[in-house]
């Protein structure tokens, strides 16, 4: 018997980009990696292994994350034998360029984290590392993620993966592959999990919830039935989810919300573009006039519910009356919030084979600020018509601007902050709006 035994642990260090599903990825290479003797660090200069998992939606998310990998050939020179790797959506979309450069010694795709201990010894030995295998099964349903969250308040549940919907822009399909449902049980017993951990709060993820689909021996499940199910886990957990698909939403998915209280009226619903022409380009597989029918679908059944979007401005062939499609769309719907972005040209996509890229790039800046600018007055409109109104609110912690206060969510998701020394991070406290901004709900305990 040995009188003491020194467990080697090293250091991982992970950093984090793109959409919230990355985040619950990197949640599970710090459970796969644990297991081969890995702990997390959140200081690079202490790790033995460093990973980027990356994002490759838009060209900028792209340009950033090499930026990033020049900096961690800095730290490899600093401490050789540390090892770098590029893992997630670029990495699948790159592949062997990654490793031609000559700039890490890991590339894994998003199906390939089961095999990450492995090509991480393997490139310690000398040999660069490769693995982007995607997979029709892979869920890492059994995986028990390893939080990363800051508050332990709030967590994360990939309940699908991939995309089968190929619009004619995005690169999602082809960095994560063909769209596979996770079991609902072990989706269920990780909501559970969380629960019993102390979160207060989930949000189920996937690239089209509405698609999720589980054919199971005791009966299938829909999206609306695993909605109900985690719902049920306990009244005091909040259920949140994204992304709804226009073309999916179901009714039934909008009476399950309507009809259980902890399930968040708050629905991300990305219209994209305002303009039939450009939705047809963009293989939405929606109309304007179906857009908006849910739209009224979910107002008449949950009249509070937060609507929240994504447009792209510039799309191939975009005219200006189709932009203006877009502008009075958004005004029509009245978004509490939405993400912008101009449209960016993603290599292999059905967009970059069969249209030009050819609305000019200044062009793409203005209508892009035309955007912007509309929202940011929607999301003050919004927030001025919630002042005199009682919420409640999951409190996150304190505010980042005023340690006297704290700052928490409402059902519909939109931050307020106010003064209170009684509450912490997990309670849950009801509010009254005072005044706003066009980010934020400032508000009194009552
Ligand atoms: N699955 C989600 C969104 C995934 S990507 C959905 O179907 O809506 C997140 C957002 O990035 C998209 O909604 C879109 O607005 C934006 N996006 C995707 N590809 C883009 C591209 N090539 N250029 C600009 N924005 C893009
Ligand atoms: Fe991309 Fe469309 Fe799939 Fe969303 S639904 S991930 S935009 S292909
Ligand atoms: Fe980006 Fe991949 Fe998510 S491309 S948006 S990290 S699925």
């Amino acid at each position: 018997m040995p009188i003491f035994q020194i467990i080697l642990t090293m250091k991982l260090y992970i950093e984090t980009y793109g959409c919230q599903m990355n985040v619950a990825d990197t949640e599970i290479i710090f459970s796969l990696m644990a297991d081969a003797g890995y702990e997390r660090t959140e200081d690079i200069s202490e790790a033995e292994v460093i990973l980027a998992n990356t994002c490759s939606v838009r060209d900028n998310a792209e340009q950033r994350i090499w930026g990033r990998i020049d900096l961690f050939a800095t730290e490899k020179k600093r401490r050789p034998g540390v090892l770098t790797g590029i893992v997630g959506c670029m990495a699948e979309r790159l592949k062997d360029a990654l490793l031609e450069s000559g700039k890490v010694d890991i590339v894994a795709g998003p199906d390939a984290y089961r095999n990450l201990p492995k090509l991480v010894a393997a490139a310690k030995a000398g040999t660069p590392q490769i693995d982007v295998m995607l997979s029709h099964e892979e869920t890492y349903g059994d995986i028990k993620p390893v939080r990363i969250d800051k508050n332990g308040v709030s967590a994360f549940i990939s309940i699908m993966r991939g995309c089968n919907n190929v619009c004619s822009y995005c690169v999602v399909p082809y960095t994560r592959g063909a769209e596979r449902s996770r079991n609902p049980k072990t989706i269920v017993r990780e909501a559970c999990q969380i629960f019993s951990d102390g979160y207060k709060e989930v949000t189920l993820l996937g690239q089209n919830v509405d698609s999720y689909f589980w054919k199971g021996e005791d009966g299938d499940v829909d999206f609306a039935d695993l909605l109900a199910a985690v719902a049920d886990v306990s009244p005091e957990l909040r259920v949140r989810f994204a992304t709804s698909h226009p073309k999916d939403i179901s009714d039934k998915l909008i009476e399950v919300m309507a009809s259980r209280p902890n399930i968040c009226h708050s629905i991300h619903l990305p219209v994209q573009s305002g303009s039939d022409t450009m939705l047809v380009k963009m293989r939405r597989r929606y109309t304007r006039a179906w857009y908006l029918e849910r739209v009224a679908k979910i107002r008449s059944l949950m009249p509070d519910c937060v609507i929240t979007t994504d447009v792209i401005a510039g799309f191939c062939g975009e005219t200006e009356q189709d932009h203006q499609d877009t502008l009075s769309i958004m005004r029509e719907v009245g978004y509490d919030y939405a993400y912008m972005f101009q449209y960016s040209e993603r290599p292999g996509t059905l967009a970059a084979r069969n249209y030009p890229d050819d609305v000019p790039p200044e062009v793409k800046t203005r209508r892009l600020e035309e955007i912007i600018a509309l929202q940011n007055q929607l999301s003050l409109e919004s927030n001025r018509r919630d002042v005199g109104k009682v919420y409640e609110v999951l409190v996150e912690g304190p505010s980042r601007k005023n340690a006297a206060e704290l700052c928490g969510r409402t059902p519909g998701g939109k931050m307020c902050v106010f003064p209170d020394s009684v509450h912490k991070a997990g309670d849950y406290t009801k509010v009254v709006v005072e005044s706003c901004t066009s980010a934020t709900l400032i508000c009194k305990l009552v």
